[in-house]
């Protein structure tokens, strides 16, 4: 990560904790993460508790951000939830994880709906992308991340583009899947590198300077600095270990330390 872009530490709840457990974890966090901007901490928990979790949080020390949202604003869509519903809760929403690209078929097309949508609400889209096991296997790794970072900015214009943040999770280094493995440093430095050649490509020189890129899949607070280290990368999304309080803890301690190096 460099000094001038922003550090993001983001945990990914999926879908765990009942409103009650989430609202006691946050509770304990609380007590023990810093109160600071830099790195900005946020917490994604399920939908039914952003609106509990939102009037407890501090949010000069943490954010919160959703899973997911739908893109349209209202109407007949069941069992959906649209981004103008909980964007008094939010300050950030992920969107195209590869939970949601894969078990749940969203396509491109949703995706770019969906960067819209939060644009249009006020709240940050994280724009998930991140290749295949299968993908990088046939060496289309490279294809895979233009593609999908193509879909997911397709209406996102030059005025708006700083206000996407792009996380790269490589499918295959993801905690949910059989054989997860961490990625390695090097791979992650070359995917974020080609991110943000991509970016000045389609948005010129200081926007792909100016974006934020994070890592995530199966980081814990043994692999946080190794990827926090690379100067391309500005945070990380965490699973698995944004579940356990000491390892979450401890990783926003670990991108302190190297914030103030
Ligand atoms: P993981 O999840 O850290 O458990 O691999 C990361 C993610 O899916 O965002």
């Amino acid at each position: 990560m460099t000094q001038t872009r922003k550090t993001y530490i983001i945990a990914n709840w999926k879908m765990n904790f009942t409103p009650g457990e989430a609202s006691l974890y946050l509770h304990r966090l609380a007590n023990r993460l810093p109160v600071s901007r830099n790195p900005q901490i946020i917490i994604a928990p399920s939908t039914v508790s952003l609106q509990s979790l939102s009037l407890q949080i501090n949010r000069r020390q943490m954010k919160l951000a959703a899973q997911n949202i739908y893109w349209r604003d209202a109407g007949a869509f069941t069992g959906e939830t649209a981004a103008s519903q909980i964007r008094s809760f939010i300050d950030y929403t992920l969107v195209g994880h590869s939970e949601r690209r894969y078990l749940f078929n969203e396509s491109d097309r949703d995706i770019r709906e969906k960067v819209a949508a939060a644009l249009r609400n006020g709240i940050t889209p994280i724009l998930c992308i991140g290749e295949t096991a299968e993908e990088r296997k046939h060496g289309e790794t490279k294809a895979a991340i233009y593609d999908q970072l193509i879909g997911g900015l397709h209406d996102v214009s030059k005025e708006d583009i700083h206000k996407v943040i792009i996380a790269y999770e490589p499918v295959w280094a993801i905690s949910s899947n059989k054989n997860a493995r961490p990625a390695q440093p090097v791979d992650i430095a070359d995917a974020a590198t080609l991110i943000r050649s991509h970016i000045a490509k389609l948005y010129g020189k200081d926007a792909a300077e100016a974006i934020s890129v994070l890592y995530g899949g199966s980081v814990n607070a043994d692999t946080a600095r190794s990827f926090l280290s690379l100067s391309d990368i500005d945070g990380l999304l965490i699973g698995g270990a944004s579940l356990i309080a000491d390892s979450f803890c401890a990783i926003v301690e670990i991108a302190r330390e190297l914030r103030n190096e």
